[in-house]
């Protein structure tokens, strides 16, 4: 290997930074947000480490074709269109579908000839991934592969670099077998292969992990695919490979929290005092406020979660006037008709309510979409109640970020298909996400809660929000990698 070869490397599509071009011609350097940044962060930046991504956007390829990049990461430059079928063709339209269990039967999907061209691009997006890596790894070298963008990496990898350990995440949930089986049997057993060519597979709840396990053990049965279940070990997969014997995957979770530091200072600066300041006045002096921060994000239920608001207003007239529901609602994927209209609705709704039941002085539905972190903040701490309603989530961060910002308390009505209701859940107010009138009925006892209660909740949240900080998230799986044989 070349001397600077790196010892630790992570891979995932969207990096840590991406470029704009300007109106100069010149590139503007812009660092990402979120908990994986965060977490993957603690990678470092020394000559050890190397962060391995996809350029993005024309400002991404621009700064690869200059040179132009930070230390520690490196940006591969995949074909556009081969990149645009991998990404939106599988990755968000197939896979996320899957997992999120989104797919709205019997119009969709149609796996067809243009899946299976789209497949092949995923599978050269993922050889780039793979071929990147192979080169720029040291001997034994840890690589820890991110998410089902990049679910063929760790086979790929595998054959060129066996002496490499590899690890690899899913930061979503995993789907349950009888919804995995959509998959066509052989695209379904190249994706468990390929994810399986790992020395150990995270996942964050167990809840994940245990189908991930049901649907390794349906597809894979002609490899003779077997769970174990070690009394006071991990959880593993074993499977052959023909012609090489058996092969043994270990399964663990890791559930991602809240950086609690990094968002009490954060929360606490200018910035937010000024956004603050700027919603309550659209709020209007002394009302309640019921917050939802997402990406406007199929999976996130933000539909479901107007009708329950409109529901409320409906069956509690008492809280007109005096309750206003923000939403703060950041558009994602619009490359993807189904979210262009997706986003569209979440408007129309708005609007429709706003039309329906405000008065001269009073805003039912607050929408913000332009993306703004300070805003989101603000919103955390001034939220009397956070509604967290999604679909299926791999974990949610909003759920877990709320209590530790929240200036006075906050009440969290909490989906029961979230990751992280398997930890909030005993101080949440659970709700089935399909449920309207159930989330409506949960909004009204988040908003009648005492305020000791509110405060009280709010800080055994945050306990559970922030056992596992990002930094401490990313180091026991490099620590867990490397005690592999
Ligand atoms: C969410 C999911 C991640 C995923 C990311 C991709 O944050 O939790 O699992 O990697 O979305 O988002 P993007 O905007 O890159 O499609």
């Amino acid at each position: 290997m070349v001397s600077d070869a790196a010892q630790i490397l992570v891979a995932s599509n969207r990096g840590p930074v991406s470029y704009e071009l300007n109106e100069d011609g010149e590139l503007d350097a812009r660092r990402g947000g979120g908990g994986l940044v965060s977490g993957l962060s603690a990678i470092g930046s020394d000559a050890q480490s190397l962060w391995v991504c996809a350029a993005l956007g024309d400002g991404d390829r621009e700064a690869v074709r200059r040179g132009v990049g930070e230390p520690g990461v490196r940006m591969l430059d995949i074909d556009a269109a081969v990149h645009a079928d991998a990404y939106n063709g599988i990755a968000n339209s197939v896979l996320w579908f899957v997992h999120h269990m989104l797919y709205q039967t019997p119009l969709e999907p149609a796996f067809g000839r243009e899946f299976r061209r789209q497949w092949g691009a995923y599978r050269l997006y993922n050889r780039a991934f793979a071929e990147a890596l192979a080169a720029e790894a040291a001997d034994d070298a840890v690589v820890l592969v991110q998410d089902y963008h990049l679910a063929l990496v760790p086979g790929m990898l595998r054959e060129l670099r066996p002496d490499l350990r590899i690890g690899h995440f899913s930061h979503t949930p995993w789907a349950p077998p009888e919804y995995f089986a959509m998959l066509p049997g052989d695209i379904a057993e190249e994706l468990l292969l390929g994810m399986l060519g790992a020395d150990r597979l995270g996942f964050l709840t167990k809840r994940w992990l245990r189908a991930f396990q049901s649907c390794a053990t349906a597809v894979l049965a002609p490899y003779d695919g077997t769970s174990l279940w070690p009394k006071d070990n991990e959880p593993s997969f074993e499977f052959r490979i023909p012609g090489r014997g058996r092969h043994r995957t270990r399964l663990g979770v890791h559930g991602l929290g809240a950086d609690a530091d990094f968002l009490r200072e954060r929360a606490a600066r200018p910035d937010v005092d000024e956004r603050m300041a700027a919603l309550r006045a659209q709020a209007g002096e002394g009302r309640r406020t019921i917050v939802r921060v997402d990406r406007t994000e199929l999976s996130k239920n933000i539909l479901r979660g107007l009708q329950a608001y409109q529901e409320l207003l409906e069956e509690h007239p008492e809280w007109r006037e005096r309750v206003v529901h923000i939403a703060l609602a950041y558009p994602s994927r619009q490359d993807l008709e189904v979210y262009r209209h997706y986003t569209a609705e979440v408007s129309r709704l708005a609007d429709e309510i706003n039309a329906r039941y405000g008065t001269a002085g009073w805003t039912p539905v607050v929408v913000h979409v332009k993306d703004d972190f300070a805003r989101s903040l603000a919103a955390y701490r001034m939220a009397d109640v956070a509604l967290v309603n999604p679909i299926r989530d791999g974990m949610n961060l909003v759920a877990k970020e709320v209590p530790v910002v929240t200036d006075l308390g906050c009440a969290l009505v909490l989906s029961r298909e979230a990751g992280a209701h398997e930890e909030l859940g005993d101080d949440a107010i659970t709700v089935n996400p399909y449920d309207v009138s159930g989330t409506a009925a949960a909004l009204h006892e988040a908003l009648t809660m005492s305020a000791d209660e509110r405060a009280e909740r709010s800080k055994r949240l945050a306990a559970a929000a922030t056992a596992l900080p990002p930094r401490q998230w990313f180091l026991d799986q490099l620590q867990a990698l490397r005690e592999e044989g």
